[in-house]
């Protein structure tokens, strides 16, 4: 069975939780090297250790330099840059007239300006792989949901940066964007807490699907991994929709 990201050396934020979580395990399975990050130490190491050709540098990727030094360790371990999967993301939940600017500044941080610090390490690196990166945006890029102002505005921000990349840095590196619905991470209990009842509303955004069940971490990182490979080398600023269908209810 031939392994579809074999030697791929490949950079993945949010890899502690959730979906980058998963990401990184399909990528393992496929043959990736891979950079993994995260603030959560204890569960970077513990996921990275069950990993061979892994390393896990902690840090918040709202700091430049810790973007930088992502890029720095894939080529100082590795020897180059194939993909980047970027996955970290904040909620700053909040109305408009209730959220703390801090909260707003803290979310887009997190959300928009670490995908242009990161991406701007490692396009170059990108360009001479012909590698490609994939921006994990969200159907709030799309669809308002109560008391996410800042969550709403930098996913969108997001897929128009993905645009915008995806433009300048033609034909070298392909840059994508995918588009959840609600998946099943801790991130989406916590959304949740911006409604009454956050138990209900969980069951009830599965139950909006048109496929009756919240995503899955794996189904995400099965979209992933094709943008990743060579079987998506035709696909380029594109944000593809994986959302149980809800966008179409
Ligand atoms: N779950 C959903 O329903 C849903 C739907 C659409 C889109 N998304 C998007 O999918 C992506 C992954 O979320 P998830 O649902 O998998 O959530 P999750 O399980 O809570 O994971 C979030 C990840 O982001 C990392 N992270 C957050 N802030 C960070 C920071 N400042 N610096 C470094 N790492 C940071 C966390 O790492 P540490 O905990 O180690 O800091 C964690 O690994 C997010 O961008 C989210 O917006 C989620």
């Amino acid at each position: 069975m031939s392994l579809k990201l074999k030697g791929k050396i490949c950079i993945i934020t949010g890899a502690t939780s959730g979906m980058g979580k998963a990401i990184a395990e399909r990528f393992h399975a496929e043959g990736a090297k891979l950079v993994l990050s995260g603030r959560n130490e204890k569960r970077g190491d513990a996921l990275s250790n069950t990993f061979s050709d892994s390393v896990f540098v902690a840090g918040d990727v709202k700091d430049v330099a810790y973007n930088t030094k992502l890029v720095d360790v894939a080529l100082e371990t590795f020897g180059s840059l194939d993909i980047v999967s970027m996955n970290a993301g904040a909620l700053g939940l909040g109305s408009v007239t209730d959220l703390p600017i801090e909260s707003w500044q803290s979310t887009l941080d997190t959300n928009l300006s670490s995908l242009f610090y990161l991406s701007k390490a490692a396009l170059p690196y990108l360009a001479k792989t012909k590698g490609n990166m994939i921006i994990n945006a969200s159907i709030a890029a799309y669809k308002s949901f109560p008391n996410h102002p800042a969550y709403c505005a930098s996913k969108a921000g997001a897929l128009a940066l993905m645009k915008q990349m995806a433009v300048e840095y033609a034909p070298q590196v392909r840059v994508n964007a995918i588009c959840p619905g609600p998946v099943d991470t801790p991130l989406i209990w916590d959304s949740a807490k911006a409604f009454e009842n956050p138990a209900s509303a969980v069951e009830n955004a599965a139950k909006a699907t048109l496929m009756k069940r919240l995503g899955q971490p794996e189904d995400i990182a099965n979209l992933v991994l094709f943008l990743a490979s060579e079987e998506a080398s035709w696909i380029t600023g594109t944000a593809m929709n994986i959302d149980g269908g809800i966008l179409n209810t």
